[in-house]
């Protein structure tokens, strides 16, 4: 049964793996057999990052960093902080940045414009869910899993002032839940 706080399933995960290894496909076929070092952005990406990691075939190596976000509400604060750095060197590497959702954009473009400064071979960006509704700033991802509404989502690495990361799926949170 759900939890009385989320209103509906919006991907299985079902959905959500088999998207995974589509991306994961368009990744190696933009690559081919060069290697990879994917950052996996904290926490959200970590159910992401490491599926994704296992569908790849390309070498590949992986840190993580983490960014001040949303903190304990559903809103954004527009100021992102790096609370955990990369703990090895990007330079002439092929970067690929893996975040769970690109929402306003702001922690995403941030993020770009302060690793493009370590001089990466190539730097790309992978996100598994978008909103386009809501971006404030210019900023796109090369590979996106889902485009989806501009609702508040949890599960799969995603949370709720920081529960419910660990649902298979991605449901959608009801507005009573982080209304009160
Ligand atoms: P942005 O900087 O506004 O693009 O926000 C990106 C970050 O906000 C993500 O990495 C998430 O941690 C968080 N976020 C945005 N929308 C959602 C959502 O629907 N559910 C859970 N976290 C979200
Ligand atoms: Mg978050």
């Amino acid at each position: 049964m759900m939890n009385k706080d989320l209103k509906k399933v919006l991907l299985t995960e079902e959905e959500i793996k088999n998207r995974v290894l589509e991306l994961a496909k368009e990744i190696m076929d933009d690559y081919k057999d060069e290697e990879l070092f994917f950052i996996g952005v904290l926490k959200g990406s970590v159910i992401f990052v490491s599926d994704l990691m296992r569908c790849v075939e390309n070498e590949v190596t992986m840190d993580f960093m983490a960014v001040s976000s949303y903190g304990m509400s559903s809103q954004t604060t527009g100021v992102v902080r790096i609370l955990k750095d990369l703990d090895f060197d990007i330079e002439g590497k092929n970067v690929v940045i893996v975040e769970d959702i690109i929402d306003t954009g702001t922690t995403l473009k941030y993020l770009y414009e302060y690793l493009k400064k370590r001089n990466p071979k190539t730097l790309k960006i992978c996100c598994l869910l978008d909103k386009p509704e809501r971006r404030k700033v210019d900023i796109k991802a090369d590979y996106i899993g889902f485009s989806i509404p501009d609702e508040f989502v949890v599960g799969y690495g995603l949370d709720f002032a920081e529960r419910f990361r660990n649902l298979p799926y991605i449901a959608i949170v009801k507005e009573e839940a982080y209304e009160k």
